[in-house]
Order: structure tokens, then sequence, then C-alpha cells
């Protein structure tokens, strides 16, 4: 893929949440879930674990317990991302429990809303849920604690993606507060565009292609 491509896939990117009652397939849900267990980890830790949920009765309840968020009763399935907090503490200590088992499920997450993305399938982060009432509803083992929740279904509209700050916002060079724009003031995306040319260029070259 063109770096370039990549950057329209990225900024395409938007949280769906209204879905058609068309079932997903198995094979939709499978390369979502291998998109998932590519990510990075600490150490290559994989401290995750993920929980499908198709069942419609365990959706109401997980919808119950996300302060009624109706889009995880009704997307067709509910993936719940879990971290593994005795591993990454005994990898890692505090560290590992508070921060790299975050990281790494969140990378996990990312790449699944991606795949989902790229199969034309509409998907959405659920952040906002009680815990512990997840823990017992799907007999989560103590040492796991389910961290997110991604649904996903056919999307019944495709939103348009939201606004992002821009680059200079909330980039800084070599210090905080030494600010982008100082260098690349009005440049952000022909800076960018310069780099893919040369990119592309330098390919060329390598592969021989004209
Ligand atoms: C940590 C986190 C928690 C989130 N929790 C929820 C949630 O509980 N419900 C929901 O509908 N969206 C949730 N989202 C999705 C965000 O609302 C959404 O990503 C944000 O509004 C930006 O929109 P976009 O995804 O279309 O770019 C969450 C996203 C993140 C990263």
């Amino acid at each position: 893929m063109e770096p370039e491509e990549l950057l329209d896939f990225l900024s395409s990117r938007a949280s769906v949440t209204r879905y058609t009652d068309e079932d997903l397939d198995r094979e939709q849900i499978g390369t979502i879930l291998e998109a998932g267990r590519w990510a990075p980890s600490a150490g290559n830790m994989q401290c995750w674990e993920f929980i499908v949920v198709e069942d419609k009765k365990i959706k109401e309840k997980l919808s119950m317990y996300s302060y009624n968020q109706s889009h995880i009763r009704k997307a067709p399935i509910c993936i719940v991302v879990l971290g593994d907090e005795e591993k990454a503490t005994r990898r890692f200590k505090e560290r590992g429990k508070n921060l790299y088992m975050i990281q790494e499920t969140a990378a996990a997450m990312q790449n699944m809303l991606l795949m989902a993305q790229s199969l034309d399938l509409g998907a959405a982060w659920v952040g906002a849920f009680k815990e512990e009432d997840v823990k017992d509803l799907l007999e989560i083992p103590e040492n796991l604690r389910p961290l997110s929740m991604i649904t996903v279904g056919y999307p019944r509209e495709r939103p348009h993606a939201s606004e992002k700050k821009r680059m200079v916002e909330s980039t800084f060079v070599d210090t905080y507060g030494q600010r982008l724009h100082r260098l690349m003031e009005k440049r952000e995306w022909k800076g960018l565009k310069t780099y893919f040319e040369r990119f592309k260029e330098k390919i060329k070259r390598e592969v021989g292609s004209d």
C-alpha cells in the first residue's frame, strides 16, 4: 500500500454505531481477530485475550452494563478485550500492569477497528462500562480485566470522519513548546506530500520499476 493510500484509509475511519440486521460470517470475525493479535506488545508479552459475544441475551446485558449504549445490543457481535494483569505484573511490575497492558490492548483494538473498516464493516470502540458487572457476566477469571469492547456490524450509514486536531496543535520539535509550525508553517500537508514523493522515488529506484 502506498503511504498516501494508507493516510487516506486512516483518515476516512470513523466510529460506526448504527448497523443493519445482517450477521457477520465466521471468516470476517476471524479476520478481525487475526488483525488484533498482530499488534505490538511490551517484550512481545501479548497479555490480551478476547471474548466474541454473539448471544443476544448476553449483548443485552452488556449494553445495560455500558450505560444502555444501544449499539452493543444491536451489533451482530461485540468483542470484549481483556488484559491479563497477573502476566503484566509478573513481567513488568507496576508499569506492566498500569501502562503496558493498557497500551498493548489498545493497539490490538486499533488493529481490529482498521480491519473492520477494510472489510467494509462498521465498528466502534466502547470504553464506558461497569467493569465488575461485565467481569461477572462473562465469567472472566480474577487475573483478567475487561478493558474495552468493540462493536462490529454492517454499517447502516457511513459517518464522515470527525475533526481531528491539526498537527501543529499537538506536535513539538526537540523540546516541549517548540511548535512544529515554526519550522513547517502552513506546510503540514505539503511537507508530507514532499516526503511521500521522495519515498516513492526511492522505492522506484530500488525496485527498478518505471
Ligand atoms: C478509550 C476510548 C473509549 C471510548 N468509549 C466509547 C464508548 O463507550 N461508546 C462509544 O460509542 N464510543 C466510544 N469511543 C469512541 C469515541 O467516542 C470516538 O472514537 C471519538 O468520538 C472519535 O470519533 P471517531 O472514532 O469517529 O474518529 C471510545 C474511544 C476510545 C479511544
